[in-house]
């Protein structure tokens, strides 16, 4: 059984079918990578995934278990967590508090949530900025905060929405090992949305092509750069795109 399980998935806005008919798996202790242009429908399909909107038809599956349409929390809880493309830290809380604050919102002791957060904050590479300011963190620091505040649930399952997008380039490596050793160490399941190919390439087991709404391809990484009509939805877009 694989660990998520999207099948047939639509989501439409007025009319514009923002996700169409999108299905795939994703197997334990896997990395895919999710890649399109922008406004290809990501971050909607993370957003149907995920809890915060509603898909109109199709399911999402979890462990097996069917989290369609569920809340965040409840998703949350079943063992999935995610980042945002656009990062909202509480700004003037510090960096182990806003960790601590995700990590009670799953009804733990406010003592084991700064146990945990303390934790995770550690293991993103962020205990030298613990107790600052949240919004006095450069954008790789706030890129390490986004995905200590999805891990501080302990996910089995981690979306991860353009967490390289804004790095410099020699920020991007130590995310890229980061993101591997969750993956190796942790054994936590990885679904990534990037536009930076290097990383793609790097991390992916299995690479999904979104174009309008719909699945263009899937493959391995090598399969679906080599392929034309990827070739083709990429023209004309620029490859380290901030995304919107
Ligand atoms: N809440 C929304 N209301 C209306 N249209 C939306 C909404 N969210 C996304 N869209 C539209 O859905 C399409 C896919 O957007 P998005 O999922 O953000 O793409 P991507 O993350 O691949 O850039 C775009 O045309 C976007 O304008
Ligand atoms: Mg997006």
């Amino acid at each position: 059984m694989s660990l998520l399980q999207v099948d047939n998935v639509t989501k439409t806005f007025r009319g514009l079918r923002a996700v169409d008919d999108v299905s795939f798996t994703v197997e334990e202790g896997t990395i895919l990578g999710i890649i399109g242009p922008n406004g290809a429908g990501k971050t909607t399909l993370f957003n149907c995934i995920a809890g915060a909107i509603a898909p109109d038809t199709g399911t999402v599956r979890l462990g097996g278990a069917d989290v369609t349409g569920a809340a965040p929390h409840k998703v949350s809880r079943a063992g999935m967590a995610r980042t945002f493309q656009l990062m909202k830290p509480f700004g003037s809380m510090s960096v182990l508090e806003n960790v601590a604050v995700a990590a009670m919102a799953h009804g733990t002791s406010r003592r084991t949530a700064t146990g945990t957060a303390a934790d995770v904050v550690e293991r993103v590479g962020l205990s030298r900025w613990r107790d600052a300011r949240s919004d006095g963190l450069p954008t790789a620091g706030l890129k390490r905060l986004e995905l200590a505040r999805a891990l501080a649930s302990r996910p089995r399952v981690l979306l991860l929405d353009e967490v390289l997008a804004g790095l410099l380039p020699a920020e991007r490596l130590p995310v890229m090992e980061l993101l591997e050793t969750l993956r190796s160490d942790d054994g936590v399941t990885l679904v990534f949305v990037e536009h930076i190919m290097a990383a793609v390439m790097r991390l992916s087991d299995s690479v999904l092509v979104l174009e309008q709404g719909r699945v263009l391809t899937s493959g391995s990484p090598a399969e679906v750069t080599q392929d034309p009509r990827v070739i083709e939805a990429y023209l004309g877009e620029e490859p380290a795109g901030a995304g919107s």
